[in-house]
């Protein structure tokens, strides 16, 4: 039988949305599920929210609700946004369930049973007016260290120094700001020390863990050795009762990870796809359980869990696949600056494909962190998905679909596009053990790299010239197969990335879904050529600054302009001043540009703001054909390349007495793209392209020099 995989990420927290932060590891994950399930495996995914703990319930309490209602809500919410996001969990449970609390109990009897529970009465600060012990992040005081104020019970942000709360100076109750007191009480705490022989063979385990992070971990061996673990805190506290006990709850970080097995348990009972939990989680099973997890967590994962599992006869996880943060131009993630962006505000403003993609590019199987620069997401994603794999796929689609009545040629014998398929093909390998490996950003450029060379292919061959006569029109359609195929190919190895852009590719080629396993030994030609092709839609459209820097708003809900780029051409950091006009959507009228598109230019308006210019999009592009407009002198109706996934745009433009339209094949322009669309003698002008002169005979189109169609002019 087929290996049984299980593959979880961490559980988030029922306190907050999702954030672009936690992205990374749920994107991270779901790259990895997908690819798994295009080559065949057997693989499950699962996630849960984590809902216990003092500040979930201090965050209820806080609006009045009962902190199972509270949780109740981000449950939808955060189950909204991962759909939206593209992850696919096989279930999304919750570690406040039926199913939790029965894995915890019974957890916590085997671990009873086998003496690995001590009681002992431990010390803490106690706030007396509201009634409850503090957590460290609960009490605020002066740092004993370098006596700086205001920092939390457990180490100085200041100073760095950590220390227990009971020596902070003049501490305060974080709710209240009365001072605590000292208090005794017994918690149960689970003897991690007597495993440390078992935890080390587990971290030496090839394939376990990074063994980076393994030598890492070897700071909690020694000393005094591994100190055993305080898993009960007293009420009130959210969270479950621990059987036999008054008035005190498992901690948090006991019954979360217990969510693992209890959501494969709720999808057991609810699919019928298992007996039970146990047919992945016994300790005698040979399934292969997967836990992606942040940096910040590892040691819950590397030590208590595996130590608790096998104390209790469950299986102890087979990897553990650990990333670093993101961090947001450059910078920690804030609140403050607004770049904590929930990931709904990113869905707001942007398809889910972008962000997948980005992360995917940059991402390796380290624990480095990862930076998520507007000004590179936008770069990397329009020159290398949109301008580069969406623009193949659209040049080869729609000229398929068009002139060639969707019909594609056999394969051939031999020839340049049978050998760019092939070639292509050969590269299948690389991009497996790039996804298997947690090396995305290999496989993305392996992927873009193939890309790349089709559409050198199709620069050379320019089948759009070719398919309009007759006598090449059937080679053109060789050559476009050929791409087609290309194009099939990275729908397939883009699959587990974006998914919805390769159902799109997919549908477009006519073809069915291409997978990983399909790919084994897969030979020329790739598509079966005897299928009409689909019909060509767009695929995705550039990302515009305008709607990039719309992701982070300011805490007060403006848009900020990030990365509106004054010419010093370093990233405007966020201004004081609160309020800030939404970045303007709409297409500035022609300004102040001079221009030759028969649109009257207009007088000069006086200095603008940079802002005002800002709002002109200028891109390079690239004529492809040119024509007289009939019965007018001065117009000629271009169609030109911007690079676009939408395909060419028809521009009119009044350079007829300077310009004879066949000398401007090939040649490059400046066009103004986000003025509204505009017909002139009854064909709609999408653009203007930027000349210099007074006009008529006396006109000389802007160059761009080299830069690709698309490429921002600034
Ligand atoms: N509830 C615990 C996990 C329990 S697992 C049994 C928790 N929740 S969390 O919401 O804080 O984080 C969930 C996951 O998101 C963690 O793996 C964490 O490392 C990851 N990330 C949170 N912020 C992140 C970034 N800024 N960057 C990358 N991953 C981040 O921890
Ligand atoms: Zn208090």
């Amino acid at each position: 039988m087929a290996e049984k995989i299980l593959v979880t990420s961490a559980l988030p927290y029922a306190n907050g949305p999702v954030h672009i932060g936690h992205a990374v590891e749920y994107v991270q994950t779901d790259i990895y599920v997908r690819f798994l399930r295009s080559c065949g495996k057997d693989v499950v995914y699962f996630c849960a929210d984590d809902t216990h703990g003092t500040p979930i319930e201090l965050s209820a309490a806080k609006q009045g609700l009962k902190p199972e209602e509270f949780v109740a809500r981000f449950h939808d919410e955060h189950q909204r946004d991962f759909h939206d996001l593209d992850i696919r969990f096989d279930y999304f449970h919750s570690t406040n369930s039926p199913e939790n609390r029965h894995y915890a109990e019974l957890i916590y009897a085997r671990l009873k049973d086998k003496g690995d529970i001590e009681r002992r009465d431990i010390e803490q600060a106690y706030c007396e007016k509201d009634q409850r012990f503090l957590p460290d992040r609960f009490i605020k005081g002066t740092c004993p260290n370098c006596k700086a104020p205001n920092q939390y019970g457990d180490s100085c942000e200041v100073c760095g120094k950590a220390y227990s709360s009971t020596d902070l100076l003049d501490p305060q109750c974080s709710l209240c700001g009365t001072s605590p007191v000292r208090k005794s009480s017994a918690h149960l705490f689970f003897k991690l020390s007597r495993h440390a022989d078992f935890l080390q063979s587990v971290l030496r385990k090839p394939g376990f863990i990074h063994p980076g992070l393994a030598a890492q971990l070897q700071g909690f061996f020694g000393g005094s050795g591994l100190a055993d673990w305080d898993i009960s805190r007293d009420g009130p506290y959210f969270g479950f009762a621990i059987p036999g006990e008054t008035n005190k709850f498992f901690y948090v970080w006991l019954d979360a990870p217990i969510g693992y097995i209890a959501t494969t348990e709720k999808w057991a009972k609810e699919t019928g796809k298992a007996k039970s939990a146990l047919d992945y989680w016994d300790a005698g099973s040979d399934a292969r359980i997967i836990h992606f997890i942040g940096k910040d967590i590892v040691y819950f994962h590397a030590l208590f869990w595996p130590a608790v599992l096998n104390v209790a006869g469950f299986k102890v996880p087979t990897e553990l696949k650990v990333h670093g943060h993101l961090t947001v131009n450059g910078e920690k993630m804030s609140k403050r600056r607004g770049t904590m962006v929930p990931v709904r505000d990113y869905l707001d403003q942007l398809d889910p494909s972008y962000l997948r993609y980005f992360y995917a590019a940059n991402l390796g199987a380290g624990v480095e962190d990862l930076d998520l620069s507007l000004k590179d997401f936008r770069e990397r994603v329009n020159g290398e998905l949109v301008n580069n794999v969406c623009n193949l796929a659209n040049r080869a689609l729609s000229l398929l679909a068009g002139p060639l009545e969707k019909r594609l040629a056999p394969g051939r014998a031999e020839g340049p596009g049978r050998a760019l398929v092939e070639s292509a093909l050969a590269r299948v390998p690389e991009v497996r053990a790039a996804f298997d490996k947690l090396e995305y950003r290999n496989a993305i450029r392996a992927i873009t790299d193939i890309a790349s060379a089709a559409n050198a292919f199709v620069q050379t061959q320019a089948p759009w010239a070719a398919v309009r006569k007759p006598e090449t029109a059937e080679g053109a359609r060789a050559d476009l197969s050929d791409v087609a195929d290309v194009v099939y190919l990275l729908g397939a190895l883009l699959a587990p990335v974006t998914p919805r852009l390769s159902e799109k590719l997919f549908a477009q080629l006519g073809a069915p879904a291409l997978t990983f396993q399909a790919l084994e030994g897969a030979k020329y030609p790739l598509l079966d050529r005897s299928r009409p092709t689909g019909t060509p839609e767009p695929l995705l459209p550039r990302l515009e600054p305008e709607r990039v820097n719309a992701i982070i708003k300011t805490p007060e809900g403006a848009p900020q302009a990030a990365d509106a780029k004054p010419a010093g051409g370093k990233e405007k950091k966020k201004v004081e001043s609160d309020k800030k006009p939404a970045a303007a959507p709409q297409p500035a009228s022609a300004g102040a540009t001079q221009a030759s598109a028969g649109a009257g230019a207009g007088e000069a308006p006086g200095e603008i703001e940079y802002a005002d210019f800002a709002k002109v999009v200028l891109k390079a592009g690239r004529v492809v054909v040119a024509e007289k407009v009939k019965d007018a002198d001065k117009l000629l109706k271009l169609t030109v390349d911007l690079g676009e996934p939408t395909g060419p745009r028809t521009i009119v433009s009044g350079i007829a007495e300077a310009y004879a339209p066949e000398a401007l094949t090939g040649r490059r322009v400046v066009v103004v793209a986000n003025l509204k669309p505009r017909k002139l003698r009854g064909i709609e002008s999408r653009g203007m392209l930027l000349t210099a002169g007074t006009g008529g005979k006396d006109l000389s189109l802007l160059d761009p020099g080299d830069m690709p169609p698309g490429s921002e002019v600034k």
